[in-house]
């Protein structure tokens, strides 16, 4: 989603704008763009394309300015191109602007600024009204004329703002899209992210909702919705700058694959006393309260609700209490069954998710509590939350996730054996089992990244197909999801996931030969059950490579390749299978030459519905 820096110092805005938004890129973003106030007032440029094109069209100009602000766009309204590449100028030219959101009401303010100001729109985009709507509201206090713009706005937003007539200031204010502060020596920043910053400080704001922040040089004040000058404890953000760089990897995507054991052992750890008993940090919840639910609601997108899966799956399985699992976009218009007596769990690994926030505030409506899993530590998601156990990953830059995925299981899985021994539906050796399990999962995940070489080889030879589908029954299927959609999101190949026991329903229809299936056979209970899925879809002459458990020789009879992953209980194993498809899509990705990082049309952080 649409990155945004802003630069107020003594130095040129431009480089450390310019700098701040490279470091935005994982966000995903189609043009960029930068105002800087100079001695003859506001300049902007902006370029469709990446950051490389803006930067080519300013090489020879001497832009300068110790003020300025600075976007990356992923377009929502209007087609990616320069003219409604961000930042916006107010007619008068008094006014720049750079906004992350949706301004909902923006037809309106549209065709009031026409009819009783005279202004005619250069963009397609609903941002520009916010340049237009604060220039003809400004009669000299630019605080004001922001506070009557958000007045009238509806929608989510994050914008920043600078004024001609007002020097050395940047003006920003959020509505449930992310922004920060960040506290430099003799200058001070604005970002949508962290990571924007880091090169420069490491003591940030964390902005709510309704807030404005106003920053100038020596000071950054933040202020309510009725003007009032708030208190705000400075963050300090520990991430360093090697977590948020490629530290010699060719991708940020491998880098994140290859951190798993790391961030599996980090976020368990910190769960797991000397006793072997499970530590639920950030979760204030009663024993009582706990055992009073008497019904769990997973809610996420994307990656995070195939973690949900796996959720529903361990929940259902280890505290037997009834788990429904959600797409937060469909959860929220559909009335849902949720009351005081449900935990709602949101998964998210930015906790900006739009779709995952507004199922949240429903569930929250209604009476639920609310239990977050989140990595982004202080991110909305969080913040709206009665409780929240943060996945220790550090940060996730690929757009692909990884290891925010397999530390959300790993997040799972301590959720329901706390509450499987809590309730009395496990045997204590069964509790110490997995959690022993969960224990050795590092070393494992270890072990597979160690024969990476194979997968590459296997996506060398497979690359240039476009079907692929991905079978699995039970706990294998929910990876199946997740391994279906890391590949199609990079490498742009049509592929499908399916429960094999479903295929024979429909979807078999679509085996011919030469059909690549990957089937996931690493549940031991189901073994007999998925080979005989397998061996329907190889008389149909499909090439399948199956994944299975070091020992089950047996499936390379029915299989044209085969992947081992280390022995392990049926129970962990989606935190071992999953990274052969992780690194399988990669290494095809790779083979196509797609910028994998920051694949077409996605972003990292989906700030819109
Ligand atoms: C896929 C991917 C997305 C996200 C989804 C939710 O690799 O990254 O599907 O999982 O957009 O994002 P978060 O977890 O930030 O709420």
């Amino acid at each position: 989603m649409c990155g945004i820096v802003g630069y107020v110092g003594g130095n040129n805005a431009k480089d450390y704008i310019i700098d701040g938004l490279k470091k935005l890129e994982y966000r995903g973003y189609d043009s960029a763009g930068i105002a800087l106030q100079s001695e003859n007032g506001i300049v902007v440029r902006k370029k469709e394309g990446k950051i490389a094109n803006l930067e080519a069209l300013i090489e020879n100009e001497k832009l300068y300015g110790t003020t300025g602000i600075g976007h990356t766009r992923w377009a929502t309204h209007g087609a990616p191109s320069d003219i409604n590449a961000h930042p916006h100028m107010s007619q008068d030219e008094s006014i720049a602007i750079v906004h992350n959101g949706i301004v909902e009401n923006y037809m309106d303010l549209k065709k009031m600024l026409n009819e009783e100001y005279g202004i005619v729109f250069k963009t397609e985009t609903d941002s520009e009204v916010i340049a237009q709507l604060i220039s003809v509201l400004n009669k000299g206090d630019l605080e004001k004329a922001v506070y009557d713009a958000v007045a009238m706005m509806r929608g989510a937003y994050a914008f920043g703002v600078i004024a001609k007539d007002e020097p050395n200031k940047i003006i920003a204010y959020r509505k449930d899209a992310p922004l920060i502060a960040g506290l430099g020596k003799g200058c001070n920043f604005i970002a949508s992210d962290i990571p924007a910053l880091l090169k420069y400080l490491d003591e940030i704001y964390l902005i709510e909702n309704d807030e404005m922040v106003i920053c100038t040089p020596e000071r950054v004040i933040i202020k309510d919705k009725d003007g009032r000058e708030l208190k705000r404890k400075v963050l300090h953000v520990n991430w360093s700058l090697e977590d948020a760089e490629k530290d010699g990897y060719e991708h940020f995507m491998l880098k994140e694959i290859y951190e798993q054991p790391k961030a599996i052992k980090e976020t368990l750890n910190r769960r797991i006393d000397e006793n072997d008993n499970i530590t639920l940090d950030g979760i204030t919840l009663t024993k009582e309260q706990l055992e009073d639910f008497n019904k769990v609601y997973i809610v996420a997108c994307g990656t995070a609700y195939h973690a949900g899966l796996v959720g529903k799956y361990v929940i259902e399985k280890m505290a037997r209490i009834p788990v429904e699992v959600d797409i937060a976009s469909e959860f929220r218009y559909r009335d849902p069954f949720v009351d005081d007596k449900t935990l709602f769990i949101a998964i998210s690994q930015s906790g900006e998710t739009l779709d995952t926030l507004a199922a949240l505030r429903e569930a929250k409506s209604k009476g639920a509590r609310i239990l977050s899993i989140v990595n982004v530590v202080g991110s909305s998601v969080a913040r709206e939350s009665d409780d929240v156990f943060y996945t220790w990953a550090g940060p996730e830059i690929a757009v692909a996730s990884t290891k925010a995925y397999t530390t959300q299981l790993v997040c799972m899985y301590l959720i329901a054996l706390y509450m499987g021994r809590l309730r009395e539906t496990i045997s204590e050796e069964y509790y110490r089992s997995i959690l022993a399990e969960l224990k050795a999962a590092p070393a494992k995940v270890e072990k597979i990244l160690s024969r990476a070489s194979d997968i590459e080889s296997l996506a060398k030879m497979l690359y240039n197909r476009s079907n692929v589908f991905f079978i699995g029954r039970g706990l294998d299927s929910a990876v199946a999801y997740e391994g279906s959609l890391k590949l199609k999101e990079i490498s742009y190949i049509n592929s499908f996931a399916i429960a094999a026991g479903e295929l024979k329903h429909g979807t078999i229809a679509l085996m011919e030969p030469e059909t690549i299936v990957i089937s996931l056979a690493t549940q031991d209970a189901l073994f007999e059950k998925m080979v005989s899925n397998i061996v329907e879809v190889k008389a149909r002459m499909a090439h399948v490579v199956s994944i299975a458990k070091e020992g089950n020789t047996k499936i390379e009879e029915t299989s044209t390749e085969t992947v081992y992953i280390p022995q392990c209980a049926d129970e962990v194993s989606p935190l071992l299978s999953v990274v052969p498809l992780q690194l399988f899509s990669y290494y095809v990705a790779r083979e196509k030459g797609e910028d994998i990082d920051k694949p077409r049309n996605l972003a990292k952080s989906v700030t819109v519905e």
